[in-house]
């Protein structure tokens, strides 16, 4: 059971399949235009959107919101110390601003960031750095079923010869990604953090994590990594800052926090080059563009994160929603880590080809059947096409993400989930395909218009397509 019980509750809209339908031909197919009044389930994020704690809150009446100096700002500062070991600790409003500051106080252009895998935006402010973000995955990440508990890790093989060859002399960094959500919500051992803790010594590159979900990855370690088998969480992850020279940290997600995040750091020159980037372009830096209670709700999240009864029942529910996505058919990738599943939709609509994106045909069908909303991981993010619409390049797999946000959903709403992937599957031959009709130059699956395309099954035949047609340039496109 959830080790919380639950104090104030807001309603969860409920809407007709008529609503639904007239909602997702306004938005165009593309789920991240709804409102989310028009939302019931929203597993799009588990960023920013967990539930505060008691404790959390009464820290926030205690915020400070002194300009300078402020008393939150040293509980802020105590909390991540403790847990990080670092002495330069920067607060941010979110991730990808720790990724700005660092990557333009590190980066030259022309160089190099070698990771086990580059969340999206952290390659993007690489590649705005003027730099190459390559990703170094373990060869067994791409066994989408085996059971490998530490699919997430970096292929050392691979980051050893990127270190010694010739591009060596431009590697920048490394950045361990904790878990791995590029690569399925993965976690990484300490053996393979380590291994890479190791050759950046040997070869004076700097190492970073991308600590997001960094009491999540403990978490599996003190499950599934025999030397660990013993230990907390939080010593686990302490252990884990201590094998690197800093981090990056999105509080969104393990900070338990709405918004904010930091970077931590060994080297005080760097420290002082980002403290210089972050008073222009955040904040004085003890607030760092947040207020002064959103620091005091970190340092309390970051308390609560590492507590092994709730990472235990957040392991539970995500086991819990495999194993009804599973019953219903549907496979996903294995082991399920503990922010998100990864279901396999190219298995589950192969009548759907990759450029007629079976990760977003499923999303939508999702949230026609049972209002929830999901997002494509497969070849509308990844792929592709010519101005024909014919496939260019396509995604390796076909994925669709059910990301679990913390604390905010009971085993009666993943049972509603569960129930929905079952009638969808039931009714898998009848789910059309989708073709873009407009996009963005880049980032594209934010923005997409699309439409569904006839497919073999009785409810996509050429008249339900026009009339499709017909309801979207009604809509306006
Ligand atoms: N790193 C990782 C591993 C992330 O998953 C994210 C965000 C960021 C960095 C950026 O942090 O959002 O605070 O700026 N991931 C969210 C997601 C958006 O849905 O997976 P941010």
């Amino acid at each position: 059971m959830e080790p919380y019980r639950i104090k104030v509750v807001e309603p969860i809209p409920r809407t007709t399949r008529e609503q639904r339908e007239r909602a997702l031909a306004r938005v165009h197919h593309n789920l991240f235009g709804l409102r989310a009044g028009e939302v019931t389930i929203d597993l799009l994020t588990d960023s920013g959107t967990g539930a505060l704690s008691a404790a959390q809150l009464a820290a926030a009446m205690t915020g400070d919101e002194s300009y300078a100096g402020s008393r939150s700002f040293e509980r802020f500062h105590a909390a991540v110390r403790d847990l990080t070991s670092y002495p330069h600790i920067l607060p941010v409003h979110q991730g990808r601003a720790a990724e700005r500051i660092l990557f333009s106080a590190l980066l030259r252009p022309g160089q190099v960031t070698l990771s086990n895998t580059h969340f999206d935006t952290t390659r993007a402010n690489v590649e705005l750095a003027g730099c190459r973000a390559r990703d170094l995955p373990c060869p067994r990440s791409r066994d989408l079923y085996g059971d490998d508990p530490f699919k997430g890790g970096i292929d050392l093989d691979g980051l050893e010869a990127a270190l010694r060859g010739p591009d060596a002399s431009r590697t920048a960094l490394v950045i361990m990604t904790l878990t791995n959500n590029g690569g399925g919500g993965q976690p990484v051992s300490m053996a393979n953090l380590a291994g890479a803790a190791d050759l950046c010594r040997r070869h004076s590159v700097p190492l970073f994590l991308d600590a997001a979900r960094f009491a999540e990855n403990a978490w599996l370690v003190t499950r599934h990594e025999p030397a660990y088998r013993g230990r907390t969480p939080r010593q686990v992850a302490e252990e884990a800052f201590a094998l690197a020279d800093g981090c990056l940290m999105s509080a969104k997600k393990d900070g338990i926090a709405h918004i904010g995040g930091f970077l931590a750091l060994r080297d005080p020159a760097l420290a002082e080059r980002c403290e210089l980037l972050l008073t222009a372009t955040e904040g004085f830096p003890t607030y760092g563009g947040l207020a002064g209670r959103d620091l005091d709700m970190i340092a309390q999240g970051l308390e609560e994160v590492t507590d092994p009864a709730y990472l235990r029942s957040r392991a539970d529910a995500a086991a819990h929603l495999a194993g009804l996505a599973r019953a219903a058919g549907i496979a996903l990738l294995e082991p399920p880590g503990l922010h998100a599943l990864y279901l396999d939709a190219g298995r589950l609509l192969p009548h759907i080809p990759p450029h007629r994106f079976p990760g977003h045909a499923l999303a939508c069908a999702l949230y026609l059947e049972g209002g929830i909303r999901s997002v494509e991981l497969g070849s509308l993010y990844l792929g592709k096409e010519d101005e024909n619409g014919e496939p260019v390049e396509s995604a390796p797999y076909e994925l669709l993400r059910l990301a679990l946000p913390r604390r905010v959903y009971t085993a009666g709403h993943l049972d509603h989930v569960g129930a929905v992937l079952a009638e969808t599957a039931r009714n898998a031959g009848r789910v059309p395909g989708y073709r873009i009709v407009e996009a963005p130059p880049m980032l594209r699956h934010f923005r997409a218009r699309l439409e569904p395309v006839p497919g073999p099954g009785p409810d996509a035949g050429p008249a339900a397509a026009g009339h499709r047609r017909q309801a979207i340039s009604r809509s306006g496109a």
